[in-house]
């Protein structure tokens, strides 16, 4: 009796003392964890202003330190109800206002214990450039209503601010490499490897009011002014950008209107070889000049209307719109794009997004389709009447739907005889996204804010935070297989 009253006592000793350990075993990782927070999510907003709308992005990705390279993902988009911030010109509180929607949406989709440290900014482009051209303080007025509809959330508020045009191609440029894992890739085995130089590709975006191109040209570029030097994961890359202002969709249809309008001459009714036939519009002249990228009459009066109607010519159309490109060599020829810009030969492969991708996508040529193919497809499309046209695409806004015929041939034009690719049109890819993530500036200027592409080459760090995390969760189990071992010897041996 006294020897079992001793052997229980020996016993119970011995499996408190087991849990002790185990409980405190399992505390300090649970400290641990929340120290270092080795494996949470961590969120980015990125808004991006552009000239005919907004959309914010929500990314997500892995790890402890803004810096170390994760896998980025996108959570989600949102499309900002309404125009552009730059319209937004008579009322900038307005401008503030329309972002609210998206940003709750984002609010809703992060945990509220990491509101505090999300980053957040916006990028605006090309709409208020022109607008800061026309008036700075009023471009200035509405960034700051945005600013301040954006602080009034919870996040960790980093600016809104108009990105140089140099950076926006750049970033796109960043973007789609970063996504393709051109950079660097992470390997099963937690290493990280450089891929085949080869493998970078080039960025064409087409917006609203300008249109981007950024590659890695073969030889030198001839004019610093024009390249970005970038040092990622310890490589160089000299990358040749140029961004043409006023080369936006939006503005090269007004442009061309502008165009049409000139060479009519005095007359107010208008032949638009580019429209479908049948398809007639009303244009005041207020509407038709009210951009800086379009030359004006010195004397006009704006409340006067023009009348456009559609013929639906497709030769007509194209030789009207290389009327709105200088298509004249460079001081640097044959090194150039258009409107004497100048442009080392294109290299490599290329991805074109944003609107190319949609006019493309539209016309059922993305992502890719032999030249022949994409001409007649265009000539086909430039064909049909508007009675056609509107029976076919019951669901497209005939705002939209006018305009395809002459955004094609506007593409074909910059693409072929303005960054000349007609040696190299099957190297162009028309895409949207890579790797479930919409492509353009915004992933790539987050990355360069939150400094989380090294400059340096990356070290295999992500291995050790993992085997410590795994030897840990090993000890656990073994702590805890020892103290049953304990317990079952205690009960059944004695
Ligand atoms: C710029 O915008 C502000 C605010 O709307 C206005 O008061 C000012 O007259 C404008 N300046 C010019 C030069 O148009
Ligand atoms: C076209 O560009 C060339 C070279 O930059 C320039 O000399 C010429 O004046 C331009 N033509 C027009 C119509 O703008
Ligand atoms: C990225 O950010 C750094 C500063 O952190 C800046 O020097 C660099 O020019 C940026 N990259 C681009 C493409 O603008
Ligand atoms: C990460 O950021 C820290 C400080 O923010 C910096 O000291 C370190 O050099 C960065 N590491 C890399 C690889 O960029």
């Amino acid at each position: 009796m006294a020897d079992m009253g001793i052997k229980t006592k020996y016993g119970a000793a011995v499996v408190t003392i087991a849990l002790i350990t185990l409980i405190a075993l399992i505390l300090s990782l649970a400290n641990h964890q929340t120290l270092n927070l080795p494996y949470s999510t961590q969120y980015g907003i990125v808004l991006d202003a552009g000239s005919t709308h907004t959309a914010l992005f929500l990314y997500q990705w892995l790890g402890n330190k803004e810096n170390e390279t994760g896998i980025i993902s996108q959570k989600l988009s949102c499309d900002v109800e309404g125009g552009g911030i730059s319209s937004y010109d008579q009322n900038p509180p307005a401008a503030g206002e329309s972002l609210k929607k998206c940003l709750d949406v984002a609010k809703a989709a992060i945990p509220e214990g990491q509101w505090k440290a999300t980053p957040a900014y916006l990028g605006a482009t090309a709409g208020m450039r022109l607008l800061g051209l026309q008036n700075q303080s009023l471009a200035d007025r509405i960034l700051e209503e945005v600013a301040k509809t954006i602080q009034s959330y919870p996040f960790d508020f980093r600016g809104a601010r108009i990105i140089d045009d140099k950076e926006e191609g750049a970033f796109g440029w960043i973007t789609i490499n970063y996504l393709l894992e051109s950079f660097v890739k992470h390997t099963f085995e937690g290493f990280w490897i450089h891929p085949k130089a080869g493998k970078i590709v080039g960025a064409l975006d087409l917006g609203g009011a300008s249109t981007q191109i950024s590659f890695t040209p073969k030889d030198l570029v001839k004019d610093s002014n024009s390249t970005s030097n970038f040092t990622l994961y310890g490589y160089k890359y000299e990358v040749y950008t140029h961004s043409y202002l006023c080369y936006g969709m939006d503005q090269a249809l007004k442009k061309l209107q502008a165009y049409l309008n000139k060479t009519a001459g005095a007359s107010s009714a208008i032949s638009h070889p580019c429209y479908p036939k049948g398809y007639i519009v009303n244009v005041t002249l207020a509407e038709l000049y009210n951009s800086p990228c379009v030359e004006k009459p010195i004397n006009f009066n704006p409340n006067d209307k023009v009348t456009f109607s559609g013929t639906g010519n497709s030769s007509l159309c194209l030789s009207s719109i290389e009327n709105i490109i200088n298509l004249t060599d460079c001081a640097l020829s044959p090194d150039c794009g258009f409107n004497g810009v100048y442009q080392p030969p294109v290299n490599g492969e290329f991805f074109a997004f944003s609107s190319y991708f949609h006019i493309f996508s539209f016309l059922g040529l993305a992502p890719k389709a032999q030249l022949t193919q994409v001409l007649s497809t265009i000539e086909t499309h430039c064909d049909k009447n508007w009675t056609t046209l509107t029976a076919e695409n019951p669901s497209i806004d005939a705002k939209y739907l006018k305009d395809y015929c002459a955004s094609a041939h506007y593409i074909m034009t910059i693409l072929l005889k303005g960054y000349k690719f007609n040696n190299s049109w099957d190297q162009i890819s028309f895409e949207k996204r890579v790797a479930d993530v919409d492509i353009g500036w915004t992933l790539g200027y987050m990355l360069n804010l939150t400094n989380m592409i090294p400059s340096e080459r990356p070290r295999a760090v992500t291995g050790v935070v993992h085997s410590q995390w795994a030897a840990q969760t090993f000890f656990i189990v073994f702590a805890l297989f020892l103290s049953l071992l304990i317990i079952v010897i205690l009960v059944f041996i004695t």
